[in-house]
């Protein structure tokens, strides 16, 4: 069994005395291929990201990298020319994929395919290339190959026409555009992404919306029916319980809480929320509802603080270091505004701590989750699961997440300022057992499949 995705479950660093330091990656596709166990021949096909990794792939021969560093998990990373890797990964998969599938055009002026496009769109293919080749070259007779995401759209059709023995599958993480709006690629480009998929057995997606979306496109740009018979599933990432709720109770998370109390003030109730600082989570119009809600309601001034975590996220990016920068202007204004001596109204912190985050899970009165699109959105479904004593979550409509956690949360439009300072005035008000009982639903549902079983339930489906 292979795994590909372009960032892989580890990654490195030279230190000033050069020597090398690894990095065990988080997030649900590792925990899940963890849970693999006994399946010792799994391979995990990544690329080198920076140049700690291309000096741990030039040490480990381009072979496997050490045992040691990956937690026993086999992983062969790929060394790909760094411009090539920068155009397909920059250029191509976080500039023209990630906006088009979330949908973050400002079509005025944007986006322009040029000959600049078509030479990092020939980048891309390189990069896809690159993959299929390392991947036809480890997989065993009749192996499954799950491939992983945007980045790697080309690669499932590139693996077939090399070892059409293979079960092939993809996987997209992310949300997938409506026809009208994924039509804003040139036609040849969208049709060389659906073929592409469309050279996996199975296409699978985090919710039914975003299948239904990869469907309808493929309607739309090739005719009617999907041509090469793949089948398409949906698989719902949910939360990992026992994982959160031991971490969230060892010592680093419980001194957090001190801190984040001690910031916070006594007796005030709190509006929680954690990002990357990515384009899509709508951080800037959560803090704009905020101020709605502080300046048209006075009531809750001094009562509330707006705990907002957003950790740094590609940032070799423009408008995404333009964005983290009003992220922070807007925070800052509200806090001059409003700010007394004794209250800020906006705790901002931009360093990224994860046992801080678990301890703002935990004490939050209400969860502000509103992106203009989300694949899944797994903050959603961990506050729930770690809260102490419950906690309302404001979801948007537009996260994978609202469909299944919609029957308890507070639903909002994410573009709808009034409407979401209106949210979450409700939700702050919402009386302390009922908020108990929501979350106590929300958990459940949040945890319906865990990292294993939906990795273990692809893998199933795939070997049919
Ligand atoms: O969160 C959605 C997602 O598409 C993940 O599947 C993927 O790992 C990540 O975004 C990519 O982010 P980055 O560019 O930081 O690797």
């Amino acid at each position: 069994m292979l795994v590909a995705s372009n960032r892989g479950p580890v990654s490195y660093e030279v230190g000033e005395d050069g020597a090398l330091s690894s990095k065990r990656g988080g997030g649900g596709l590792v925990s899940g291929l963890s849970a693999i166990g006994p399946d010792t021949d799994a391979v995990w096909v990544c690329a080198a990201l920076g140049d700690g990794d291309r000096e741990a792939v030039a040490r480990a021969g381009g072979g496997l990298l050490p045992e040691a560093d990956t937690g026993g998990q086999r992983v062969r990373m790929l060394d790909i020319d760094a411009a090539t890797h920068a155009d397909a990964y920059n250029g191509i998969a976080n500039s023209v994929l990630w906006f088009v599938h979330h949908m973050l055009y400002q079509t005025p002026l944007e986006p322009v395919f040029d000959a600049e496009f078509r030479r990092k769109w020939a980048a891309y293919e390189a990069y896809n290339r690159a993959f299929a080749e390392a991947l036809a070259e480890e997989a065993a007779e009749g192996a499954a190959v799950l491939i992983q995401d945007y980045h790697l759209a080309l690669a499932p059709r590139m693996l077939r026409r090399l070892r059409p023995d293979l079960r092939i599958g993809h996987f997209s993480h992310t949300p997938w555009a409506p026809p009208e709006y994924f039509r804003l690629l040139p036609d040849d480009i969208a049709a060389e992404l659906l073929t592409g998929i469309l050279g996996a057995d199975r296409a699978a997606f985090l919710t039914r919306r975003w299948a239904d979306a990869f469907t309808a496109c493929c309607h739309a740009v090739l005719g009617p029916g999907i041509p090469s018979g793949t089948r398409v599933g949906v698989h719902g990432l949910g939360a990992d319980a026992d994982f959160l709720r031991e971490r969230a109770h060892r010592a680093d998370v419980d001194e957090r809480m001190v801190a984040l109390r001690e910031e916070i003030g006594a007796g005030r109730r709190t509006v929680v929320r954690v990002d990357r600082t990515e384009l899509s989570k709508n951080i800037v119009r959560g803090l704009l509802a905020y101020r709605h809600l502080l300046a048209e309601r006075p009531e809750w001034r001094e009562k509330v603080v707006h705990v907002a975590f957003a950790y740094p996220s590609r940032q070799d990016l423009a408008v995404y270091r333009d964005y983290t920068a009003e992220v922070q202007r807007v925070a800052d204004e509200i806090n001059s505004a409003f700010g007394t001596p004794g209250w800020t109204p906006v705790v901002l912190h931009v360093k990224d701590d994860f046992a801080r985050s678990l301890a703002a899970y935990r004490l939050a009165d209400v969860a502000l989750v509103n992106p203009i699109r989300d694949g899944m959105n797994l903050v959603a479904k961990e506050v729930p699961v770690v809260s102490d004593e419950g906690c309302v979550l404001v979801l948007s409509r537009e996260a994978g997440a609202y469909e299944e956690l919609s029957e308890d949360a507070v639903p909002v439009n994410p573009y709808d300022i009034v409407g979401t300072a209106d949210a979450l005035h409700a939700a702050l008000g919402v009386p302390p057992e009922e908020r108990a009982e929501r979350t106590k639903r929300l958990a459940a549902a949040a945890t319906a499949l865990p990292p294993a079983r939906w990795f273990l339930d692809q893998l199933e489906e795939l070997r049919g």
